[in-house]
C-alpha cells in the first residue's frame, strides 16, 4: 500500500498533529537512505534528555556560548537600543536572554516557540525578575512567517537565536530563516546569532557521542516515541547510535544503525532494514567565521561584530540589515 494511502485509512483515529508525524515518518522510512526529522526528538523526554546532553562534558557549545554572552555582555548590550524589542526565535530556558537582559534595559521581550505552554511558563518567572520589561509570548513555528504582537511593531527590533540552532537547518533551509527573520523584524534591525565552529574530529565526534550515553538515549527515544505515538513495533535493542564528522559537507551527522537483518511494521507497512543500514536523523552544520557571514549577506543581512571564546570553538555573530528602520 502506498505510504500516504496507509496513513490515510488511519486518519480518523488520529489528530492533526500526530497523523503529519506518521506522514513525515513513512515517508522518511521510505527512502532510499532512511531518514528522520530531528524536529520530533523533542517531545517530553527528548527536552529532558537534551537538557542533560547540555551538561555533558563532552558537549561544549552550551558552556562555551554562556561563556561568550558572560564574558561580552555589555559590548553585546551596547548593539541594542535602549527602547528595543528583542524577539527571540525558539524561546527555550531564559539563562540566555538573562545576561542580556541583567547588562541592558530593554524595552520590550518577544519569545516565540512553537510549544506556546512552556513559553508562557518561562515567561511570567522572567517578568517577575524584569518588572519593567513589557514580555509577550508568542506561540508560533519560528521557522515560518508570523506577524510579531502589535505592542512591538513600532519598536526597534533585535533578533535573538542563540545554541546555534541554524546548525540543524540545511544550508538553503538556514538562508531562507535568515531571511524570513529579516522580513518579520524589519529594516533597521540587528540579530544576535550563537554559531558552533568547525574543529577538530576528535572533539566534536564525542561531544554528539558521549561516553554517558545520554546522545544516544536521546537519539533512541525518537524510535521510542514512534512506537508509542504510532504503534510501531521497533525492537531498540537491535539499533545503535552514531555520530560521524562528515567534513565534506562541513556536519555532524547523527544516525540509528541497523545491527541486523530485520522488519519493522508500522500501519500495516513492512520497512525492511539490512544489518548495517541506517537511518539518518540529525545533521549539525559547523560554520567557519568567513562562511557563516557569507551566509548572512546572501540571506541580506550585513555581517556587524562577532566574539568567539579564546579557544575559537563557538561564535556569536551580531548582524545588521541595511538601512534605516521605518
Ligand atoms: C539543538 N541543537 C543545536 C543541538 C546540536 O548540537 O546540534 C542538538 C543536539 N543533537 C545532539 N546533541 C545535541
Amino acid at each position: 500500500m502506498n505510504v500516504h494511502v496507509a496513513v490515510q485509512t488511519q486518519a480518523h483515529r488520529l489528530d492533526s498533529n500526530t497523523a503529519a508525524f506518521a506522514r513525515d515518518v513513512l515517508d522518511g522510512l521510505t527512502k532510499p537512505q532512511k531518514e528522520l526529522s530531528p524536529k520530533y526528538f523533542y517531545d517530553d523526554t527528548g527536552s529532558e534528555l537534551f537538557v542533560e546532553i547540555t551538561r555533558l562534558p563532552e558537549y561544549y557549545p552550551t558552556r562555551t556560548e554562556l561563556g561568550i554572552l558572560r564574558d561580552r555582555a555589555a559590548e553585546i548590550a551596547a548593539l541594542i537600543p535602549p527602547d528595543a524589542a528583542i524577539v527571540e526565535f525558539g524561546a527555550g530556558a531564559t539563562t540566555k536572554i538573562r545576561l542580556l537582559l541583567a547588562a541592558h534595559q530593554v524595552a520590550a521581550y518577544v519569545p516565540v516557540d512553537i510549544s506556546g505552554d512552556f513559553i508562557i511558563t518561562q515567561a511570567e518567572a522572567l517578568q517577575r525578575d524584569f518588572p519593567q520589561l513589557a514580555v509577550h509570548p508568542l506561540a508560533a513555528d519560528f521557522t515560518k512567517p508570523f506577524a510579531l504582537p502589535p505592542a512591538v511593531r513600532d519598536l526597534p527590533k533585535v533578533g535573538f537565536f542563540p545554541g546555534s540552532t541554524i546548525g540543524n537547518f540545511e544550508p538553503q533551509e538556514a538562508r531562507r530563516f535568515l531571511e524570513s527573520a529579516r522580513d518579520i523584524l524589519g529594516r533597521g534591525a540587528r540579530m544576535i546569532i550563537g554559531v558552533d565552529l568547525e574543529k577538530d574530529e576528535n572533539v566534536l565526534v564525542p561531544a554528539y557521542d558521549d561516553a554517558a550515553g545520554v546522545t544516544g538515549k536521546f537519539n533512541l527515544n525518537l524510535l521510542i516515541r514512534i512506537n508509542r505515538e504510532l504503534g510501531a513495533d521497533f525492537d531498540l535493542s537491535a539499533f545503535a547510535h552514531r555520530a560521524i564528522y562528515n567534513r565534506d559537507q562541513h556536519r555532524i551527522e547523527m544516525h540509528l544503525v541497523s545491527l541486523r537483518d530485520q522488519s519493522v511494521h508500522l500501519f500495516g507497512e513492512r520497512i525492511g532494514f539490512r544489518a548495517g543500514e541506517s537511518i539518518h536523523t540529525e545533521n549539525s552544520y559547523k560554520y567557519s567565521l568567513e562562511r557563516f557571514r557569507a551566509l548572512a549577506q546572501q540571506a541580506g543581512w550585513t555581517p556587524a561584530r562577532c566574539w568567539t571564546d579564546a579557544d575559537a570553538m563557538f561564535s556569536v555573530h551580531a548582524i545588521e540589515t541595511n538601512g534605516s528602520r521605518v
